[in-house]
């Protein structure tokens, strides 16, 4: 079985979460696009979707999926979003895409986040996949210098502009022991909009697509 099959397994899984009439969060990436296929689905029976990216919405309204603005919607009971990396308190690293603000916003004001994913994605210690840090453009340089006193080492994602208009740094190199104070402290860098540590508002429930069928993880 492939890692793109894994994926589509759990995206396919994650329809068992969602609730009939209501309003789905979706976040962003090729295990979500699984997801926004498997929805597509369904779609007579849900009220519409909130959409975490340029992209996702582009292909939610291909499928004729409503995409509201968070701001006219009054509760969101479902997040599906997947993940670069998670652990087994449901911690996660997420942002290899690019839309970690959208997607963190979302999370937040959600009942339930689903994460979906392939099993590589679960590990015991957060930061082997770097972890992105979405700045201010003009903060870039300050903030780089602030993470390299945390021992971080920030590599700049040239090229590449956010859909809120900002540039991301990933930074390799950090063992991630406490995901909670790490992501704290990011955030209360002058010039950070969202870094991609989802400690604080983590997942509910993780679908691991494996050779075995999905497994169901729950936090520890
Ligand atoms: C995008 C994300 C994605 O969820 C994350 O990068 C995983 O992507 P994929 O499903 O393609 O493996 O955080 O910002």
């Amino acid at each position: 079985m492939t890692a793109d099959e894994m994926k589509k397994q759990a995206a396919y899984s994650a329809l068992e979460y969602i609730t009939t009439d209501g309003i789905v969060g979706v976040g962003t990436g090729s295990t979500v696009n699984h997801f926004i296929d498997a929805l597509a689905t369904i779609k007579g029976k849900i009220e519409g979707a909130v959409s975490s990216s340029i992209v996702s919405t582009k292909r939610l309204e291909e499928h004729g999926i409503e995409v509201f603005d968070l701001n006219s919607v009054n509760k969101v009971a479902v997040y599906v979003d997947g993940a670069d990396e998670a652990n087994a308190d449901l911690s996660l690293i997420k942002g290899g895409g690019g839309a970690l603000t959208r997607e963190k916003i979302i999370a937040a004001a959600s009942d339930k986040f689903v994460c979906i994913a392939d099993e590589s994605k679960f590990v015991d210690v957060l930061g082997s996949f770097p972890l992105p840090v979405e700045v201010v453009p003009m903060s870039r340089s300050y903030i780089a210098r602030e993470i390299v006193k945390m021992g971080g080492q920030p590599v700049y994602r040239e090229g590449f502009i956010t859909d809120n208009s900002n540039v991301i740094l990933d930074v390799h190199g950090w063992d991630i022991m406490e995901p909670m104070d790490l992501e704290r402290k990011l955030n209360n860098l002058v010039g950070v909009v969202t870094n991609g540590l989802f400690a604080m508002r983590g997942a509910d429930v993780l679908l691991l697509g494996t050779e075995s069928g999905t497994r169901v993880i729950n936090p520890r």
